[in-house]
Parts: C-alpha cells; sequence; structure tokens
C-alpha cells in the first residue's frame, strides 16, 4: 500500500520533532554530514543552496568563506538553524522559511546545492529534484544524501512493509534511487555508502542542462 506523504502532514511532525531533533539525529549521521560537504567541492565565494536545512546540524561544516541559503517548510525547525546561526556567530547565511517544491530563486541563481536527509521527508521529491536543477547552474555541484529503497530483494521488501508507518512518523523508507534519478534527468557521479551499517546513499550529480 503506498500512502502518500503530505505537506500538512511534514509541517506537522516537524514542529514535533524540532526540539528533539538534534539529540536523535546529530551523532548517528554525522559522517554522512561530513562526507556530503566534502563532495560538494566549495570554493571561495560559492554561493550553495541547502534543502531542508532543518535546525541546521551541517552548518559548522561549511567554510566561512562560501555564501550558504538555507530553506526549510518548518518554522520551527528553521527557528533552532537561526540560533544555531547565531552561537556560530556565521554572517555568510541566509535562512528563510520556503517550500521546496516551489522556490522563489531564479533559475541558475547557485553554484552548488545539498539535500542532506530531505529527500524522502518532502511530500513530491521529485518536484524539489527538479527546483534544485533549476536554481543551481548549469554544470553546479548537486549533492543528495539519504536513504533510499535497499536494492536487496529482503531489505526492499522489509522496507516496503514498514512504509506506511514511516510515512505517518514524516518520511518515506522505500523511495528508490535509479527511478528518482531519470525522472528529474539528473545522473549520477559518484555514489558512496555511509553512516551506520552502510545504510545510506551520498549521490553526488552535476546539473547538465
Ligand atoms: C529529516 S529533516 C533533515 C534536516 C536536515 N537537512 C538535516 O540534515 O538534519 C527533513 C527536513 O525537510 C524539511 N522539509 C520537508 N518538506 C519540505 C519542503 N517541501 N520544502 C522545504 N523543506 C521541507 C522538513 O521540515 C525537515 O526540516
Amino acid at each position: 500500500m503506498d500512502v502518500a506523504l503530505e505537506k500538512r502532514q511534514v509541517e506537522r511532525a516537524y514542529e514535533l520533532y524540532a526540539p528533539v531533533y538534534d539529540f536523535i539525529f546529530d551523532w548517528i549521521f554525522a559522517p554522512g554530514r561530513a562526507a556530503a560537504i566534502k563532495h560538494l567541492g566549495l570554493q571561495r565565494n560559492d554561493s550553495v543552496l541547502e534543502v531542508g536545512i532543518g535546525t541546521g546540524l551541517n552548518l559548522p561544516l561549511y567554510p566561512a568563506t562560501c555564501r550558504l541559503t538555507g530553506i526549510d517548510l518548518s518554522q520551527e525547525m528553521l527557528d533552532k538553524a537561526v540560533e544555531r546561526v547565531q552561537m556560530l556567530t556565521m554572517t555568510n547565511v541566509a535562512l528563510e522559511v520556503m517550500d521546496a517544491t516551489s522556490m522563489d530563486f531564479a533559475d541558475n541563481e547557485f553554484d552548488k546545492a545539498l539535500a542532506t536527509y530531505t529527500i524522502s521527508a518532502v511530500p513530491d521529491p521529485v518536484a524539489v529534484l527538479r527546483e534544485m536543477r533549476r536554481v543551481v547552474k548549469p554544470d553546479g555541484c548537486i549533492v543528495i544524501l539519504n536513504h533510499f529503497r535497499s536494492e536487496g530483494r529482503v531489505a526492499g521488501r522489509l522496507e516496503d512493509l514498514v512504509a506506511p508507518l514511516c510515512t505517518r512518523l514524516g518520511w518515506k523508507s522505500n523511495l528508490a534511487l535509479k527511478p528518482l534519478l531519470a525522472q528529474v534527468g539528473l545522473e549520477p557521479e559518484v555514489v558512496v555508502e555511509v553512516n551506520m551499517f552502510h545504510g545510506w546513499r551520498l549521490v553526488q550529480c552535476i546539473n547538465r542542462k
């Protein structure tokens, strides 16, 4: 049974998760975060968009020489990111509440874009990736870090089985990587398995337009 994730459900879920998010998702997902920023290959003055920035757990990993814009649907998650920016005294960061399926940015506005642990938590991952492609310059780098449906038969079936429950909790457990990338016209340059049990995939793509 495929249960659709809805925007209101996501907003409600992250309103509840915001106060405890960092306790649960900081250390478990830290190795993937460091690898994801590394795969952006940031150069001095690069403009970077982080989609679904959440509480801003990636913020300390960005160099001060890049210009970062972070967007998120959830005001409560973004409030935490604002606190983190202030705590780290970062002057190179702009944060905005925005739906990643229809961004208020011009075409080709960013050099690079990143989405960590977000693509399976958005109601419409295809629309989000299409928007990321639109706002990133031709040949710019797009990095996605996420759990995707396992290619192993047993694990994949298990992820299908728990999918209705996970959807109610605010994410999709069985989002398949290859069809997703094919739908948005992205080809991975690099795919690396990261985090505990190699259960998450870091996907680096070049935005060929
Ligand atoms: C699992 S959290 C990941 C947060 C952060 N990227 C991290 O690495 O910790 C998923 C985030 O995606 C955000 N999100 C979900 N749907 C969105 C949308 N349509 N537009 C923007 N952000 C969205 C949620 O509010 C939440 O903060």
